[in-house]
């Protein structure tokens, strides 16, 4: 159906039809779903009619051929113009295949597995009924106390950009019109939902327009670059207002400067919400400031339906605006082929084949593998094959190693460590034991942990959080290990052997009484239905650990925010000729992150040499190369991640020490040595000046290229006009 017979049906609409097209609700709502029916309770208490729901425009959460098939038919049949529903659900880091959670693939650095992921998510999700996944979720982020971090892939502008187009070109393929095994992106939560004050969820954000611009945009940008076919708001205040209803956020910076011209969404219930936070009086004024802001759908409120047609009638509303809103969703739904085939890629026959098929299985565990970060080891892992091991932790036998946005995938078809670690040893050789609960421990427990232990030749400990301890309003304001673990870890220690702890988490941790307990620390990150694998594979060395951090590790929660693209200030610390006391410090404990940015170890050692620029100065027009030697210096084959940043010395505002501007992750056997060769731009020294026009300054910076963001190697160079 093309753009004129779009028109011609937003024209054949009555008003009511128009308004409903605009609202989403979830299964529940609708007949054709197994959780459907009668519109009752709190659906009731919405105002929601069975009018409303015969012309809504989209639904929330359904997934299965058959049953989003029955919910689409029953739909359309009771729809006057047969206009089909678009299904939407949070399909984030896999459909049922359950891959690592964003911020451990962020620490893969591997754009490719990371788009892989995607498509294998897509293929999953549209077999089985979705049109449209609400991902990626793209917000920049440095507070591990807010539950959301693992949604993100961390704490840099430039790496979280390049992720975000892998995993919406994973999504969405090259043609979603004819590709119906793709499914349509929406990139979330615009804007900068991963700055709240505190880390704590739904919290007050409150960031400058310049650092809105510079660090908080580029990924949306990014995705939208991509094609990414919708964005979802944020359910917190941007400069002062609500996302939902910012209309200089909406309307200005994301559809005129940014060019989005697709759909709009708002997340669960903001639109609403405006009441409470304090812009809006009532619903109507709710839905007035959403609409009048841009806001296309309103997802699981119902201001939409029960005011806009009364603000069109009494003139506080154009009816085109409603009619803007409409020709996107059904443009989206034209798209998607949803007028030639309602029920799309839906195909209950494929979808036995095609979802949890042991190459998608396969592919999970190679991210996982490759996500994981290993942040210390004395010497103690890979583990050898003819060790006893004594497994010991609330995570031995969890399958709790999914994460948050993992609703359709299940722990029952988790790999647990237990079970990974038993596709490597005999059984004879493994005894494992709870130790604790994850926030409770009983002597019991103890003793019986220590009985398990005492004939191993080395401990494995199995620790982290709940999965319900992040994700969306999972925030801790204390980010160490809970107690209770800490305490198995101190009884354990006194046994004097072998000690490796495996973190199954969804933030970074203060890890102190962690790392300083015991000899080998390995972060698996919340790793997937392939988990308990994929780490089994780290642990015997059959996979060596290249996963690297993307988000810092505070040194303590009175650190944070603590990221590695900061500010000098004036008065660093550990400048040449700082004072003693008047500095930038904290008497009780470092400025630095107990595991900075861009770190990671491996099973073998890497060496950086001959650090090379093109030349000393560039003009605007010309690139400058800059190349770097690394060398695998050790026993075993491995991957290393080889960083470029760079530091603009002096700007027209303040700058950051360093800012990533390059990565490659690359493969060296034991003792080859490759060149390196990153090529910079000027385009790449652009920033946000005081008045936010995006330019570079003539002048001096420093490149660093290092296996992490504090262990390179420099040089400088100059910028000429
Ligand atoms: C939630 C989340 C959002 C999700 C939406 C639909 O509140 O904030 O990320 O996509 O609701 O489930």
């Amino acid at each position: 159906m093309n753009e004129i017979k779009l028109a011609s049906l937003v024209n054949e609409m009555t008003l009511d039809e128009k308004i409903a097209q605009l609202t989403q609700f979830a299964t529940p709502f609708f007949k054709g779903a197994s959780d459907g029916g009668q519109i009752t309770g709190p659906m009731a208490d919405m105002g929601v009619t069975d009018e409303m729901i015969r012309n809504t425009g989209s639904v929330l959460g359904a997934s299965g051929a058959k049953e989003v098939k029955n919910i689409q038919r029953t739909h359309m049949e009771e729809n006057r113009l047969n206009i089909p529903l678009l299904v939407m659900s949070d399909i984030v880091h896999g459909y049922k295949t359950i891959f690592p959670v964003p911020l451990a693939i962020g620490c893969s650095w591997d754009l490719g597995l990371a788009e892989k992921s995607a498509e294998i998510a897509a293929k999953e999700a549209s077999v089985s009924g979705v049109h449209v996944t609400f991902a990626p979720m793209v917000d920049l982020v440095r507070d591990p106390r807010w539950g959301r971090v693992m949604e993100s892939t961390g704490e840099d502008p430039h790496l979280n950009s390049e992720f975000a187009r892998a995993f919406v070109r994973g999504f969405q393929g090259n043609d979603l019109t004819n590709e119906v095994d793709r499914v349509a992106a929406c990139v979330k939560h615009f804007a900068a939902y991963g700055a709240p004050e505190g880390g704590r969820d739904y919290n007050t954000v409150d960031v400058s327009e310049r650092e809105l611009r510079e660090n908080y945009l580029p990924a949306y940008q990014a995705a939208l670059d991509e094609g990414c076919e919708m964005v979802m708001t944020a359910f917190n205040t941007v400069f002062g207002i609500p996302a939902t209803g910012n209309k200089m956020l909406m309307r200005s910076i994301l559809r005129k400067e940014m060019g989005f011209d697709g759909v709009l969404i708002s997340d669960w219930g903001a639109v609403k919400e405006m009441i409470p936070h304090g812009i809006a009086e009532d619903e109507k004024e709710a839905a007035l400031k959403a609409l009048t802001a841009g806001v296309d759908i309103e997802m699981m409120t119902a201001t939409y339906v029960k005011y806009l047609k009364a603000l069109v009638e009494e003139g506080s509303l154009e009816e085109s605006l409603i009619d803007e809103a409409v020709l996107r969703i059904l443009t989206l739904k034209e798209k998607l082929g949803l007028f030639e085939n309602p029920f799309r890629g839906a195909d209950e026959e494929l979808e036995k084949e095609i979802v949890m098929s042991a190459a998608h299985r396969e592919a999970a565990k190679e991210l996982a593998a490759k996500s994981a970060v290993l942040l210390k080891n004395e010497g103690i892992l890979p583990l050898k094959k003819d060790q006893k091991v004594a497994l010991i932790g609330p995570f031995a036998e969890s399958g709790d190693i999914l994460g948050p946005w993992s609703w359709l995938g299940s722990k029952e078809d988790a790999v647990t460590l237990k079970e990974g670690i038993l596709q490597k040893i005999d059984p004879s050789q493994l005894i494992v034991s709870k130790g604790s609960d994850i926030e409770a421990i009983t002597e019991e427990q103890i003793q019986e942990a220590i009985g398990a232990a005492k004939d191993a030749d080395v401990i494995v400990l199995a620790l982290g959080e709940d999965s319900d301890m992040s994700g969306e309003a999972g925030c801790r304001a204390d980010i160490k290990l809970l107690p209770a673990q800490l305490e198995l870890i101190q009884r354990i220690k006194k046994l004097g052997k072998p000690t490796a702890a495996v973190l199954f988490n969804g933030r970074p941790l203060d890890l102190h009484g962690v790392y300083d307990q015991t000899d080998a620390v390995l972060e698996a990150w919340y790793p997937g239905t392939e988990g308990g694998a994929a780490v089994a594979d780290l642990l015997y060395g059959d996979s060596n650990p290249s996963g690297r951090l993307t988000m810092s590790f505070p040194y303590s929660a009175g650190q944070i925010p603590v990221y590695y693209n900061h500010f000098n200030t004036g008065r660093p610390k550990g400048a040449p000729d700082a004072q003693e006391r008047y500095v930038s410090q904290y008497l009780d404990i470092p400025n630095c992150p107990l595991f900075p940015f861009g770190f990671g170890l491996s099973y073998t050692e890497f060496t950086y040499s001959s650090m090379k620029l093109s030349n000393k100065t560039i003009t605007r027009d010309e690139s400058l190369e800059i190349s770097v030697t690394v060398t695998n210096s050790g026993e075993v084959s491995g991957d290393e991640v080889v960083q470029l940043y760079v530091r603009d010395v002096s700007g027209e505002v303040v700058r950051p020490l360093k800012e990533l501007k390059d990565f490659v992750k690359i493969s060296l056997a034991p003792g080859e040595t490759k060149e390196v060769t990153f090529s910079l731009t000027e385009e790449q020294l652009r920033y946000y000046h005081s008045d936010l026009t995006l330019s570079s300054d003539p002048g001096t910076f420093i490149a660093y290229v290092g296996g992490h963001s504090q262990e390179v190697m420099e040089k400088s160079f100059t910028l000429v006009e």
